[in-house]
């Protein structure tokens, strides 16, 4: 990523973090109408789940500028997902549905610009979360 596009991607998740309840309610809304197949490997009560995505999503959006530390943490989480039955064909929809949250979200401040930046972001991110998760764990 370059460095203005992790400027784009933390800028315009500020704007996002007043209005992350309703955020996290059109990301799921939409995950689930596009991939209905993901629906039953979360629980039923979505509450505790949308805080922590968005505080994750603040973390990473924040680590961007430092990728070197945030690495470790998010091959961890690939691996937490892996355990939760997620697969590498998950990644798609899921991206697909945090931009268009962030196209709702955003409005006109939702550039092409700011678009590539938040795809690389996410690319970046889920590409770690996937080879962490298909990495053989060390022979003892
Ligand atoms: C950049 C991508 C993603 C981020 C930042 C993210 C973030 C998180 C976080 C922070 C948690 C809380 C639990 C933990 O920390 O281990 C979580 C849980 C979970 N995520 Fe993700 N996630 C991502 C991608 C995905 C994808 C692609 C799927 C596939 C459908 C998925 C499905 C789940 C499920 C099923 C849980 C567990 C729900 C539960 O039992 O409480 N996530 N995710």
């Amino acid at each position: 990523m370059t460095p203005q596009q992790i400027d784009l991607v933390q800028t315009s998740f500020k704007k996002v973090v007043p209005i992350a309840g309703t955020a996290a309610d059109l990301f799921y809304g939409r995950l689930f109408e596009i991939a209905p197949q993901v629906r039953s490997m979360f629980p039923d009560d979505l509450a505790d789940q949308k805080k922590k995505l968005m505080a994750m999503l603040g973390t990473a959006v924040a680590g961007l500028s430092h990728l070197d530390t945030l690495v470790p943490a998010v091959q961890a989480l690939g691996r937490r997902h892996a355990g939760y039955g997620v697969k590498a064909q998950h990644y798609a929809p899921v991206g697909s549905a945090l931009l268009w949250t962030l196209e709702k979200g955003l409005g006109e401040a939702f550039t092409p610009e700011v678009k590539d930046a938040w795809a690389t972001a996410y690319i970046v991110l889920s590409t770690t979360m996937m080879n962490a998760a298909t990495e053989k764990p060390m022979a003892a």
